[in-house]
């Protein structure tokens, strides 16, 4: 199988990264210092093992907790030039990053600071580190389908920053139904689609079939489910859907998946893709140790680890003038 130093040096895009799931303990300490927040007094490694899960419930208890910390623009600024400086270390040249607005403004913190403290991040950081990135804006699937077109139309005035949009949190008995409006809105605006269908959720595979054939998702988050059911698989395949896989949370919620799921997802023909979801929450792993964890699963080989880039590139939401520069 491929060795650490040809997944290091692989040029990389990473699909499937939750902004708010990079805040790293480290920089939780200096945001709480910034804010006069009672985790100051507390240390990384105290932070870091409180964070343990077992399923989507119990991760979102612990990324929504971090939330509090995030207030001003320039919280919003460090938390993402961070991860931006973080792995264009790791020879990643393009990335589309989740968002979620209503996460944030549920609380009072204005859409337009979210949005233009990523915004400044972003623009810094393809200046100094030459890489390249995007923005998703997530719904909150717990959350009303109101609440979802309130937070399209604040996000009107911002749509050139906004690639596409995107579906997260908790979707027990949120199906992609409930949001059939707002993502018709976003496709008609011009934007792209993709959506969560979480490990092992109930009705997942209703929720898949909603997803790829209602409401226009061109991938899907996860998706693991796919396997179990032939008809999915088949769409999924012919359609070329390509699927964001994140073996952290692959390992954390379906232990054994990493070694079983993904090489199932190229023995039956599909277009996959590794990607980190929340590193600043699952033990610092971002898209290089991500494939590792999937090489040491699956026991891919480079030829299998570049194709698996090549996915990526091929997949991004970018334009082929772009594309071609990478590929
Ligand atoms: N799934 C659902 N919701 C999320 C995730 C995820 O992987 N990460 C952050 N919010
Ligand atoms: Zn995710």
């Amino acid at each position: 199988s491929a060795s650490d130093t040809f997944i290091e040096a692989l040029p990389k895009a990473e699909l499937h990264v939750h902004l708010e799931g990079t805040l790293e303990p480290g920089l939780k300490i200096v945001l709480a210092r910034r804010h006069g927040h009672p985790l100051q007094n507390r240390t990384e490694e105290e932070i870091r093992s409180g964070y343990s899960f077992h399923d989507l419930p119990s991760f979102l208890a612990l990324y929504y907790e971090g939330m509090e910390l995030l207030n001003t623009e320039q919280d919003f600024y460090d938390l993402c030039y961070a991860y931006l400086k973080k792995v264009a270390s790791q020879n990643v040249l393009y990335t589309e990053m989740f968002f979620d607005p209503q996460l944030h403004t549920r609380r009072g913190v204005p859409f337009r600071t979210v949005i233009t403290g990523l915004g400044r991040a972003r623009r810094d950081a393809e200046k100094d580190f030459g890489i390249h990135s995007q923005l998703v804006m997530c719904f909150i699937r717990e959350m009303s389908a109101e609440s979802a077109d309130e937070t399209f139309t604040q996000a009107l005035p911002y749509l050139s920053e906004i690639v596409g949009v995107g579906l997260d949190s908790d979707e027990k008995g949120n199906p992609p139904a409930k949001f059939a409006h707002v993502f018709q809105r976003a496709r008609d605006a011009g934007l792209h689609v993709t959506m969560h269908c979480d490990i092992d959720q109930e009705n997942t595979h209703e929720h898949i079939r909603q997803a790829l054939e209602d409401l226009g998702s061109e991938r899907l988050d996860h998706g693991l489910n796919v396997l179990e059911k032939p008809e999915l698989l088949k769409q999924a395949r012919e359609r070329r859907i390509p699927f964001t896989v994140c073996p952290f949370p692959n390992m954390a919620i379906r232990p054994g998946s990493n070694e079983k799921d993904i090489r199932a997802l190229l023995d039956a023909g599909l277009t996959i893709t590794i990607n980190s979801d929340d590193p600043g929450y699952m033990q610092s792993v971002y898209i290089t140790e991500a494939m590792k964890m999937a090489r040491d699963g699956a026991q891919l080989t480079p030829e299998e680890l570049l194709a698996i880039s090549r996915n990526a590139f091929n997949a991004a939401w970018i334009g082929e003038g772009e594309r071609s520069t990478y590929l």
